[in-house]
């Protein structure tokens, strides 16, 4: 009838919690991390990876039971899968969908790449500052030494989970 059996990977659906839809194929563990999911917290979680997306050709999927996601959590997401879309479920039915973007100003979640930049002093550490250059391709600019940071860049940095300062 529909499409042949072996041709998808089903998932179940989830009762309460966030479904993070349409991350670029192969940033769902980047995902996790940023977000500071290790697997030892006690959520059930899904990770689809590669699967068919309309949109995107292959897209990734990471489905989180319980837990739903703060608005800063949403805006570090958007750093590394600008693609991405938020479902909130609550009682197995989507209750809100949210576009991430990409705020105009990043505070205080990303280290800044320059070791001489004064966000990096040991002594008196300030918090970090970084200015939206471009969209797409993504490029952030360090408000105190200048410093151009590529999505690339970004990946790495976020690479073992939000740097707080
Ligand atoms: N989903 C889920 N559990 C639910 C409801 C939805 O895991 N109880 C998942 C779906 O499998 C899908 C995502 O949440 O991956 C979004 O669901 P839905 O809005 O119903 O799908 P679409 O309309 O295809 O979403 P979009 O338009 O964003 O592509
Ligand atoms: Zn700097």
């Amino acid at each position: 009838m529909s499409s042949e059996p072996e041709a998808t990977l089903t998932v179940s659906k989830i009762r309460f919690g966030t479904v993070i839809d349409h991350i670029p194929s192969g940033r769902a563990l980047n995902v996790l991390k940023v977000l500071g999911i290790r697997g030892r917290e006690g959520y059930r979680i899904a990770v689809l990876m590669n699967v068919e997306s309309k949109k995107l050709g292959r897209k990734d999927i990471v489905k989180i039971e319980g837990k739903i996601l703060m608005p800063e959590e949403v805006s570090v997401i958007a750093l590394i899968a600008p693609t991405a879309t938020i479902n909130i479920v609550k009682d197995f039915r989507v209750v809100e969908k949210r576009r991430v973007e990409v705020p105009d100003r990043i505070e205080g979640l990303l280290r800044c790449p320059n070791p001489t930049c004064i966000t990096n002093k040991e002594r008196e550490p300030i918090r970090t500052k970084f200015r939206l250059v471009s969209r797409n391709p993504l490029v952030l600019q360090c408000e105190y030494c200048g410093t151009m940071v590529s999505e690339k860049d970004i990946i790495e940095l976020l690479g073992n989970g939000i740097d707080k300062r």
